[in-house]
């Protein structure tokens, strides 16, 4: 096996081939979640809380989804009404739900780092469901294996990553995922959504859809982050949609097989046009939710199996 981490915090560390062992178990798990019994008990007597400190539907119900497929004992916290109101500590919560004895504990949060922090303090698994700008690791593997499936392979593919960059865990989990396995990265959105830093990252920037989309393989766009924004970073949403929503003429210029993708939630007519989203025929964001199931069953049975492999 070549997967031997103890938490999953982030695709930075990573190996290529760390990566492509939880791609490949994730294969797998998309039979069983089509299947008709979709059960295993490789989490039997496991303990997985879900702590989500921001909001969320898909990551949540997928990991909580994920952890009862394998078997696992699976609590989802109410974080809006915890202790945190009362004034607790992320480490203080953290130290209190070690104390019954998780196995796997799933954390969102909206400060960068603050996963990697509670990791440190724990004795379980952590899995980083989203921390601020910082990292998102199962979406940028849940993206990989979409793309894998749908092109065939993930390495010398196209690939534009197209709107607000700079508030988005999504493409820096992506930047880097995409980058380990030897694809050639475009950057497109207007210069106040590209950090300033981009240009260093191995990366092309653009900042016009035609030129960035001109014959890519796949085109991934980001939400608008608005809650992340603390400035008029967009002239209107009118006008963002003009330059940087993907609508069908601005499609026209990529490869005639690429592929839509979107980590969801969507703001149609905003970064996407409705009719893209849902055209079956270039659109993979369905696809992309059911490989976020599949993808979070292998990174924890993954994590479970070195956990087992540590007490032993
Ligand atoms: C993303 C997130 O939370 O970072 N969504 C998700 O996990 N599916 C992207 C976003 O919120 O725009």
């Amino acid at each position: 096996m070549t997967f031997r981490g103890r938490h999953l915090l982030g695709i930075e560390p990573l190996h290529p081939m760390e990566i492509t062992t939880i791609l490949d178990l994730a294969d797998e798990y998309v039979g069983l979640s089509r299947s008709r019994s979709k059960h295993s008990d490789v989490l039997k007597g496991l303990t997985q809380i879900n702590m989500f400190f921001e909001n969320s539907t898909r990551t949540q119900a997928s990991f909580e989804l994920a952890g009862k497929r394998l078997g696992a004992d699976v609590m989802s916290m109410q974080m809006q009404a915890s202790s945190i109101k009362k004034g607790e500590t992320l480490i203080d919560t953290a130290l209190t739900l070690n104390a019954m004895h998780p196995d796997l504990l799933v954390v969102r949060h909206p400060h960068s780092g603050a996963v990697d922090l509670l990791a440190q303090k724990v004795n379980c698994a952590v899995l980083n469901a989203g921390d601020g700008r910082h990292e998102h690791p199962t979406q940028a593997l849940l993206d990989a294996l979409t793309i894998r499936r749908a092109k065939g392979r993930l390495h010398r593919l196209n690939i534009a990553i197209c709107g607000d960059i700079a508030h988005s865990r999504v493409a820096r989990s992506n930047i880097l995922l995409l980058g380990k396995m030897e694809n050639r990265i475009r950057l497109v959105g207007p210069p106040t959504l590209i950090p300033s830093g981009a240009a260093d990252w191995g990366v092309e920037v653009y900042g016009d859809m035609k030129e960035g989309l001109s014959g890519c393989d796949v085109v991934m766009m980001l939400r608008l982050q608005k809650e992340r924004m603390d400035g008029g970073f967009i002239p209107s949403e009118r006008e963002y949609y003009h330059r940087f929503g993907l609508d069908a003429a601005k499609l026209a210029v990529a490869k005639e097989d690429a592929i839509v993708m979107h980590p969801g939630p969507m703001n149609r007519g905003v970064e996407i046009d409705g009719t893209i989203a849902d055209d079956i025929n270039r659109s993979v964001i369905q696809e992309q939710v059911e490989m976020g199931v599949a993808v979070r069953m292998a990174a924890m049975d993954l994590l479970a199996q070195n956990l087992r492999a540590e007490a032993a």
